[in-house]
């Protein structure tokens, strides 16, 4: 049994979304979500054996309950029972719609099992993230990913040599934490929308456009349909009583922004998650002209550039003391 394990994790940004559970409480998705993991970006956890479960994220001390059953259910699949002290940093604003949960599930879950002395599978991996958030279940795979409706696991569909040339324009219309969590606007969009059985319906019919836009790399197929699904899902969060609205005057100049920008021939295709945030999939030698646009739209919104990026990997790293 090591020391410390460090593991590194990028942001699982969908391209479908997952949103609604199966079942309350449960991280069971009832949409099938496809996402390509960031690179440039990424969450590093620090993991050593304890005496009780310790989590602190950028320094501040995490609410245990929120964790428990994560490491009740890890513990089952390793079958251990050690208790681990977690030390979680991101190199990207947390909680603020960038999927901070799934690149952090996703390295939580590598370190704790390299910390109890296991070396799982990525797919076990994959199954033991997902009880911490469903998105982290794609997380610990490179590339595209693709949790069918229902999955335990998420499975990879492609390496990120798949795709090379693709780039994400990550548009940070503002800092901070969103004002509600994803796992609470999904549940009151459930609970609440007049459209959530719609939008689980044309989810589902969604899967096969992306995966046939993802196969040929056709942009503007993936990005027609990545569109339509953020759209759908934002759709019905909005009709949920209260209605919730994620979009800022930021967010919507953004849209525009990536509709000007398709006008004049350029293929910038934008996608939103729970947040004011925007990322933006285009081809590398389009990105430098989609981040001017963006911050020209928005003033004030900083753009961070991102390739596809790879799964889980282990340190120690150079230059971070680990
Ligand atoms: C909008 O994975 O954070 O980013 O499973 O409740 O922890 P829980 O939710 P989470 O939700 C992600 C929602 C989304 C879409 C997506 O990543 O598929």
């Amino acid at each position: 049994m090591s020391d410390q394990v460090i593991c590194r994790a990028g942001p699982s940004l969908a391209l479908l979304k997952y949103w609604g559970k199966e079942v309350k409480g449960d991280n069971l998705p009832a949409t099938p979500s496809l996402a390509v993991t960031l690179g440039g970006v990424h969450s590093e956890t620090r993991v050593r054996v304890a005496d009780r479960d310790e989590v602190s994220v950028d320094g501040e001390c995490q609410d245990t309950a929120r964790f428990a059953p994560f490491f009740d259910g890890l513990r089952a699949g390793l079958g251990v029972s050690t208790r681990f002290h977690v030390e979680s940093v991101n190199t990207f604003p947390t909680s603020a719609g960038l999927a901070s949960s799934s690149s952090g599930f996703a390295a939580l879950a590598g370190a704790c099992a390299r910390a109890a002395g296991r070396d799982p599978s990525l797919a076990d991996l994959s199954a033991m993230a997902r009880v911490g958030s469903a998105s982290a279940a794609r997380a610990v795979f490179g590339g595209f990913t693709l949790l069918p409706t229902g999955a335990r696991r998420a499975r990879a569909v492609f390496g990120p040599e798949h795709w090379p040339e693709l780039r994400i324009v990550v548009a940070i219309t503002l800092r901070g934490p969103k004002p509600i969590s994803s796992r609470r606007a999904m549940d009151e969009t459930r609970s609440g929308s007049p459209y959530y059985f719609s939008w689980i319906k044309e989810s589902a019919a969604l899967l096969p456009d992306a995966l046939r836009g993802l196969e040929k790399r056709d942009l503007e197929l993936l990005g027609e349909t990545a569109r339509r699904s953020y759209s759908l899902m934002h759709a019905a969060t909005l009709a949920a009583r209260p209605p919730i609205l994620f979009w800022l005057p930021a967010t919507v100049a953004v849209i525009h922004a990536c509709a000007a920008l398709r006008a004049q021939g350029i293929g910038a295709w934008e996608t939103i998650d729970a947040g004011p945030q925007v990322k933006i999939l285009c081809l590398a030698p389009d990105a430098p002209k989609v981040r001017a646009s963006v911050e020209t739209a928005a003033p004030g919104t900083e753009t961070i550039l991102c390739g596809v990026g790879p799964g889980l990997r282990y340190g120690p790293f150079e230059g971070t003391g680990g």
